[in-house]
């Protein structure tokens, strides 16, 4: 505990001696979103981002998060604990096949889920987040055709709601695929009054039985403004720090995966940010986060014009 209180002085006085702004998303560790100049959701980060006067920025999630800091601000610094903080959404698309895939539909737009590589980036139209993703389909004339990626499940969710038929590659994230139907209404059958709130990153059986769905920053503003006493979360272990700070008089049950007896469900990419590593990277100014001249251009156009949609 002694050495934590350290580190967290010693982050505070490196952050404020190098003007650095410290960006965390709701699934790292709760230490971490405590430390952090503003948590938020995809979409908020990157706002956040757009926005910053810091000259470093540190980015306590996963790397494309990271990347989309630095594609909004070429001339800063972007650091990131641990470098290997990947995704299986941005994994699940290489840029040699998505451009394959691209090539079969030349009549597409391609609206690409913010959860990407920076070359995914430069071949898309636009950019969206979990939370924003309905009105981007929707800035789409009805007879405008699209291709929906990386994740296959957003992607059916949001044909389901938007009435679309938007062509899908085929990703997904491993922590939301996790979860257990079964479990889950198991959970409701011993809490009957407890409302189920999902991330559309679950798969289709989970999100018809969701009472509500949304990004992260979505399920928090829908726990404190609801009725309801208690809730099945369906979605990363992370988001329970801010969602019990906010509503200490709420029951939130985690949905837990299927495949252990364990009641949480983590992002292991998201879990390789430590307070240790934030305070050697803050430090030492690295691991920097580096991309090319070209690629940072290309891909800055779908970001910003989902920045300008979503104003
Ligand atoms: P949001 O915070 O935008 O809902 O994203 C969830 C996620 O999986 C980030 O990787
Ligand atoms: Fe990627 Fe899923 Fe982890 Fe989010 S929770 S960073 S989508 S692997």
């Amino acid at each position: 505990v002694d050495r934590n209180l350290n580190l967290i002085e010693e982050i505070k006085r490196l952050k404020k001696e190098k003007n650095a702004v410290i960006l965390g998303h709701f699934y790292i560790t709760g230490d971490l979103q405590d430390i952090s100049d503003y948590t938020g959701d995809s979409l908020g980060l990157a706002q956040k981002a757009a926005n910053t006067d810091a000259d470093i920025i540190v980015f306590l999630g996963v790397h494309f998060m990271a990347e989309t800091a630095k594609i909004l601000n070429p001339n800063k610094k972007v650091i990131i604990p641990d470098l290997k903080a990947s995704c299986s959404l941005a994994e699940s698309a290489p840029k040699n096949k998505f451009a394959a895939f691209k090539a079969k539909y030349p009549d597409h737009k391609v609206i690409s889920y913010i959860n990407c590589t920076a070359d995914i980036k430069t071949l898309s139209d636009v950019i969206c987040t979990s939370s924003n993703a309905e009105a981007i389909v929707n800035s789409f004339p009805k007879e405008q055709p699209l291709i929906f990626a990386p994740d296959k499940n957003l992607g059916n969710y949001i044909n389901s709601v938007t009435g679309r038929d938007m062509v899908l590659w085929d990703g997904a994230c491993m922590v939301h695929e996790k979860y257990s139907l079964e479990k889950i209404l198991k959970l409701k059958e011993e809490n009957p009054g407890a409302s189920i709130i999902a991330h559309p990153e679950c798969e289709k059986p989970i999100l018809i039985v969701a009472d509500f769905v949304g990004s992260t920053t979505a399920l928090l503003k829908h726990v404190e403004k609801s009725e309801k006493q208690t809730f099945i979360v369906v979605t990363e272990s992370g988001i329970l720090h801010q969602m019990g700070k906010d509503n200490p008089e709420k029951t939130l049950i985690p949905a837990p995966p299927n495949d252990s007896t364990c009641a949480c469900n983590d992002c292991a990419y998201m879990k390789l940010n430590t307070m240790e590593k934030l305070f050697l990277c803050l430090e030492h100014e690295q691991p920097e986060l580096h991309l090319a001249q070209e690629q940072i251009e290309q891909a800055r156009k779908p970001i910003e014009k989902m920045l300008e949609i979503s104003a």
